[in-house]
């Protein structure tokens, strides 16, 4: 009989308001799609940009069972011996391999061994090294050690991400974009298998830009004058997807989740 797996992806969550939003948000999200894994990309969970441990901590501890980061990863200092550390935190793959903190980990439930990739696109971002080697030695790693694999594909670019999907199709179960925090309308399960979205969206203020108090933002484009940013609290919304799988590395499904957050500031 074949085994049915389902993966909630939590788009990027942007400060306080973000994770005030995930967490008032999971139990209904719980109950109507029964996930067996949460992974959430947190590299803007502390005020906007970067993770700390005890942020990271509270997310573990509500149930989130793998955290993936992107090019903020470092804004933090005390979070760096924590990456090297904590397991179920990735960075990007193809970071250098001086920089602290590795780029895939697995995590089981009820015997499934899902394992959970962090990349980054290089175009317009920092990664050390290239995406799509990088990503094909996490895979080699991998192999005969996980039932299922999702790649957040952390990137500016839609080309980047969109080909990032086809070059796995069929070796994972999918790639999940993410970054620009705003979510694409392309969910979709490629034909050999692995679902995929070029972006999922974030987890934050709608009201602001990506995240950023919209006045500051505006100021900053305007004036072009360096402007200190602060997270709005406007119009919190949840993006995420629900992916349902199958056996042998292949997704049977994935839906987009656009959910507003009511009540939470
Ligand atoms: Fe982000
Ligand atoms: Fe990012």
């Amino acid at each position: 009989m074949s085994k049915q797996t389902s993966i909630l992806f939590v788009g990027d969550i942007v400060g306080g308001i973000g994770r005030r939003t995930l967490l008032a948000l999971l139990p209904s999200l719980r109950e109507r799609y029964a996930p067996d894994f949460v992974v959430a990309n947190g590299e803007n969970a502390a005020g906007g940009i970067g993770i700390t441990p005890k942020i990271a901590r509270d997310l573990f501890a509500a149930g989130i069972d793998a955290i993936t980061l992107g090019n903020h990863t470092y804004r933090h200092r005390e979070v760096y011996g924590y990456l090297d550390e904590e397991q179920r935190i990735v960075r990007p793959a193809n970071f250098l391999r001086s920089q602290p903190g590795h780029g895939w980990c697995v995590v089981v439930h009820n015997g499934v061994r899902l394992g959970v990739v962090s990349i980054s696109g290089n175009l317009f971002m920092n990664a050390g090294r290239p995406a799509f080697s990088e990503v094909d030695a996490v895979l080699h790693a991998l192999k005969g050690e996980v039932d299922h694999v999702l790649v957040d594909m952390h990137a500016e670019a839609t080309s980047e991400k969109v080909g990032m999907g086809w070059y796995l199709d069929g070796r994972v179960t999918a790639v999940v974009g993410t970054h620009t925090h705003v979510p694409t309308a392309d969910a979709r399960v490629l034909p050999a298998g692995t679902a995929y979205i070029t972006d999922v969206g974030m987890t934050g203020p709608r009201g602001g830009v990506i995240g950023v108090k919209r006045e500051l933002a505006i100021q900053s484009m305007v004036t072009k004058m360096p402007i200190r940013f602060e997270t709005s609290g406007e119009d919190p919304w949840l993006n995420a997807v629900v992916i349902g799988a199958g056996d042998g590395m292949r997704a049977t499904s994935i839906e987009q989740v656009l959910a507003p957050a009511s009540g939470v500031s």
